[in-house]
């Protein structure tokens, strides 16, 4: 499936590489994400009209340090060069770079020379500085055009190979015109178009969905009501109909009434065939005697395949499973990684496809996640559905710590729905990028009337994160605390206490199982 490409990022390694295509794709043109160790006879077969060199974490002069496989001189479209990648791109060029000791982190003063690239600049403006090596003699016949207190050669342009490279970060926020670069470099220099939309993306996919199915073929797909596959869920159910069959595993873990909206939206709202499996007692049978977080999971996620297999069965023969794969995942799976510690394993639909025999169907491959919001919106999707929190597969299996069993589950439900209508009421669930409610496995002492009470402690968390891998607590007002407080322990029977987590990720994690 191969959308329009313009720009090809290679990647070099730096935590903000990712961010690079994601500012590319919000003005609309379409960038992927390449090792760095891509050859030159690729990128000639994708024709993009611009290439990124990303940053990256090491030294250029690192015994492992990652190259170009080829001579950047031979590529024959415009280059930018982003940090190691300026510096990477100095030395191909005949330029030299020295390593300094010192280093520049954090924010600067740039001042720039007129260029192209600097279109709407104003002359002196705050960037986002994060090396250690620094460009010292810009290749033969380039411009050096920008400068910062310590750093003499901040940006350079060589115009007889279409190639500028900038030390600072243009994809961070905190650099005030990095917008505006990007922008001079996609259209003034490049001479994209700014085609990467919803529409267009969808209008291409349909057909490309129906050519990969074919005529006959059918699709199974797991919706949990999460963003991920609702939207590959809609995407394919506009190319197959009828054809797309989803499952809905009820394992009587999920929030307060929320089995009951995913199959009201997708059956009756939105026409899709959807088949309800409630599963809850065989989840609650496999968690008996368990406390153990991974042994929950495994349970949980083990139960879930077996649940979806045998609903499969039934269906019309089914060759395709869909799935709301995303463009960061794939990314991360191309890269070379080294070994890594599991800290919580994930299962949503592991193993599935091997045990099944099933082919993949992943239209989301190529989206990141605010595309996809972007691309439900297209298709008509709840707004209220595409804008959730995110939700572990597990659900509130790994929210009651220690052993779940069917009275557990109800406290939680009612509890984490008073959490979640008084954020929305007040305004801070979109304040928020994920508010979950914990149930403990302690008991307090409190005082109702003029009795006492010895019952369940539940922890709130809320906490805001771009994706995830790390976060801090939402700071709410003590007010709206207190309230929701106030509500949980007088309406829910079995909680007479209530905390509120500030601990941040890292050390912690967002969920607490
Ligand atoms: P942690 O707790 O590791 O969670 O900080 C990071 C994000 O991942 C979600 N999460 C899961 N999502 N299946 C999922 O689809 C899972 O098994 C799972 N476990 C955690 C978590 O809610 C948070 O958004």
């Amino acid at each position: 499936m191969d959308q329009h490409v313009q720009i090809v990022v290679l990647d070099f390694g730096s935590q903000y590489t990712q961010l690079i295509a994601r500012k590319i794709r919000e003005s609309r043109v379409n960038a992927i994400i390449l090792p760095s160790d891509t050859p030159l006879e690729q990128l000639r077969r994708i024709q993009p009209r611009g290439l990124v060199l990303s940053g990256g974490p090491g030294s250029v002069f690192a015994d492992d340090a990652p190259r170009l496989v080829f001579d950047i001189r031979e590529a024959g479209i415009p280059v930018l060069g982003v940090c190691y990648g300026m510096q990477l791109l100095a030395l191909e060029l005949g330029g030299k770079v020295h390593g300094e000791e010192e280093g520049e982190y954090g924010l600067a003063q740039l001042k720039v020379e007129e260029d192209p690239l600097f279109e709407g600049f104003d002359a002196e403006s705050r960037v986002w500085m994060s090396h250690g090596d620094q460009v010292q003699l810009p290749p033969a016949g380039a411009k050096v055009i920008a400068r910062t207190e310590s750093c003499p050669c901040a940006a350079f342009h060589l115009p007889a190979e279409s190639a500028w490279g900038v030390q600072f970060h243009p994809e961070v926020h905190h650099t005030v015109h990095g917008r505006e670069l990007l922008r001079n470099f996609l259209f003034g220099i490049c001479e994209c178009e700014a085609d990467w939309t919803p529409e267009n993306f969808v209008r291409q996919m349909v057909p490309e969905i129906r050519a990969l199915v074919g005529e006959k073929d059918h699709v199974v797909c797991g919706l949990s009501g999460g963003v991920d596959s609702s939207v590959a869920a809609a995407l394919i159910h506009r190319a197959i109909g009828d054809r797309l069959h989803c499952v809905y595993v009820d394992n009587g873990l999920m929030r307060a009434g929320e089995s009951e909206e995913v199959v009201t939206t997708f059956r009756e709202n939105l026409g899709f065939n959807l088949l309800p499996v409630q599963a809850a007692e065989r989840f609650l049978g496999a968690l008996k005697g368990l406390s153990e977080p991974e042994a929950k999971r495994k349970a949980i996620g083990g139960v879930f395949v077996d649940v979806f297999e045998e609903a499969v069965n039934h269906l019309p023969e089914v060759r395709w499973l869909a799935q709301g794969t995303l463009y960061p995942d794939v990314i991360e799976s191309t890269r070379t990684k080294g070994p890594s510690e599991t800290i919580k394993t994930h299962h949503n639909v592991g193993g599935l496809p091997e045990r099944m025999k099933f082919k993949l169907l992943e239209p989301l491959r190529e989206l990141f996640k605010d595309e996809v919001r972007q691309v439900g919106e297209e298709l008509g999707l709840p707004h209220a559905m595409l804008w959730r929190h995110p939700f572990p597969g597990p659900g509130l299996g790994i929210r009651i710590l220690g052993e779940v069993s069917a009275e557990r589950v109800a406290i939680l439900q009612a509890a984490d729905r008073i959490f979640l209508d008084e954020l929305k009421a007040s305004g801070w669930y979109d304040r928020s990028w994920q508010a979950l409610a914990v149930l403990l496995p302690v008991r307090s002492v409190g005082v109702m009337g003029d009795k006492r009470t010895y019952e369940n402690v539940l922890a709130l968390r809320a906490v805001n994160s771009t994706d995830a891998m790390t976060a801090d607590f939402t700071h709410f007002p003590w007010e709206l605390l207190g309230r929701i407080s106030n509500r949980i322990i007088n309406e829910v029977r079995g909680i007479n206490r209530v905390v509120y987590d500030i601990s941040s990720k890292p050390p912690a994690t967002i969920e607490w199982e």
